[in-house]
């Protein structure tokens, strides 16, 4: 009784939340703006943005590297496993039925399966939180939803740089006049553009001038609205993009030729969805597929779940389908035929899906490039800068607090009596977040 009783001592000394001003906090994605995208192009304004404060060489996506799983790790910590939006597309493996991205929006007990994003718990901590296009805004949480947001409609141009522009302002009025502490604001490029046209082609370096020049104007807008003192601005992405190889130029993997493969041995498949895919083999057929696929196409990776490497953190959830499949860079999974010219949903290790990452304003130190980190650690980042207490997550605040200015970290030493044998205080330690110095005594 008595350890139990210090450990709940020691926790809640930990956790507490040390910045006593109230700092606000917009979160940006520019969704499949790739790490090294400002090296063929010229970025003053992203530029400008390192050196007033920090940037990351860059940071590293949980698997599976699409859209929608990897902007909710953004807001919640958790690795995709674990916080269950597992894909863009809600699928319905009795019925096959399947949802695109945007209908996939709003489908509630997709999004709603457990993970609380920060807006909701920031909210029920005192703050207030909004949100413009980020994917997951559409659904409610726990019966709850960002106060203030705003969803696209469909058919939405991603591209228009005036609405980028309007959408900004937007964003700092209601920092301004609504008084906001978080918003997370989303722009659908350079992803469309990396797609369509590839990532080394001209049109993706023109669009990255079109980002570049809406930093700039995101940070003068901050300015104008007054916000400088209070604002401050992470800007960084789901996912980066890779080129895939034109079918003449290697040998495309195709299901539906390989030999002993048949889609007639499946209740349900997710492919011709990039370079992942995930199969679900009618009852009593699962080794057959498997031993059909494995080893087929020296690019393929053919696994079953309960094999899949832990490092992707991408196994342990009931959504998750019996057999994973990914492509190499530079190919996809055709189950028939795919078009585009730039793909992700690789591998997390490769660097071609790395986001960048920067971030601006009082909570952070300034010209400061710091080493590259997972983005599950961007959340326990965003609840110290607010203050707020953060839900259960798979991030750590040791491995981005060192982007804050000192006056963020905890004042003086905190000295703690300890009823714990030294063992489990030093693995104790090793979890906590928030405390630099530790005194035993
Ligand atoms: C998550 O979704 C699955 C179905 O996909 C459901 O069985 C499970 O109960 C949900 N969990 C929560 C906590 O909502
Ligand atoms: C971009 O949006 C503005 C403002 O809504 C509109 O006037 C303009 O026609 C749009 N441009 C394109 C190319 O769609
Ligand atoms: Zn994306």
């Amino acid at each position: 009784v008595k350890t139990s009783l210090c450990l709940l001592w020691v926790s809640s000394i930990l956790s507490a939340p040390v910045n006593k001003e109230r700092q606000k906090l917009l979160l940006i994605s520019f969704d499949g703006f790739r790490w090294d995208y400002d090296r063929d192009v010229d970025t003053p304004n992203l530029d400008k943005m390192a050196k007033d404060g920090v940037k990351a060489l860059y940071v590293t996506p949980p698997y599976l590297t699409v859209t929608s799983p990897t902007h909710f790790t953004l807001l919640t910590g958790r690795y995709i496993e674990n916080h269950g939006v597992i894909h863009n597309m809600w699928f319905n493996t009795a019925t096959t039925e399947k949802k695109p991205y945007y209908p996939t929006q709003f489908v509630n007990d997709w999004w709603d399966n457990g993970t609380l994003p920060i807006w909701i718990t920031a909210q029920r901590q005192g703050l207030k939180a909004g949100s413009l296009h980020f994917p997951g805004t559409a659904s409610s949480y726990q019966g709850q939803v960002a106060m203030v947001r705003e969803i696209e409609p469909p058919l939405y141009n991603y591209k228009n740089e005036t609405v980028w522009q309007d959408n900004t302002d937007k964003v700092m009025g209601w920092f301004k006049y609504q008084d906001l502490d978080f918003v997370s604001m989303y722009f659908g490029e350079p992803d469309g553009t990396g797609h369509k046209y590839g990532p080394d082609s001209p049109e993706r370096r023109e669009m990255v001038k079109q980002v570049d020049r809406t930093v700039g104007y995101i940070r003068q807008s901050a300015e104008l609205h007054g916000l400088d003192n209070s604002l401050n601005i992470i800007i960084t992405a789901d996912h980066g993009m890779s080129t895939v190889y034109r079918n003449n130029q290697v040998e495309a993997i195709t299901l539906y030729k390989i030999p002993g493969f048949s889609f007639k041995d499946l209740s349900f498949h997710l492919v011709d969805y990039g370079p992942s895919g995930m199969l679900l083999p009618k009852p009593g057929l699962l080794e057959k597929v498997y031993n059909a696929l494995k080893g087929a196409h020296p690019h393929l990776h053919v696994y079953k779940k309960e094999e899949m490497p832990a490092r992707l953190h991408f196994a342990k959830n009931d959504r998750i389908l019996p057999i994973i499949l990914w492509a190499d860079p530079g190919y996809v999974i055709n189950g028939v035929l795919q078009s585009n010219k730039g793909e992700h949903g690789f591998d997390n290790e490769n660097m071609d899906m790395k986001p960048f990452f920067r971030a601006v304003g009082p909570a952070f130190r300034r010209n400061l490039e710091v080493e590259p980190f997972e983005t599950v650690n961007i959340y326990p980042l965003m609840c110290h800068i607010l203050g707020i207490q953060p839900e259960v997550n798979d991030g750590h605040l040791t491995a981005t607090k060192h982007m804050l200015v000192t006056s963020e970290a905890p004042q003086g030493q905190v000295t703690i009596t300890f009823c714990l044998h030294p063992k489990s205080l030093s693995s104790l330690l090793q979890d906590s977040n928030g405390i630099d110095h530790y005194v035993l005594q």
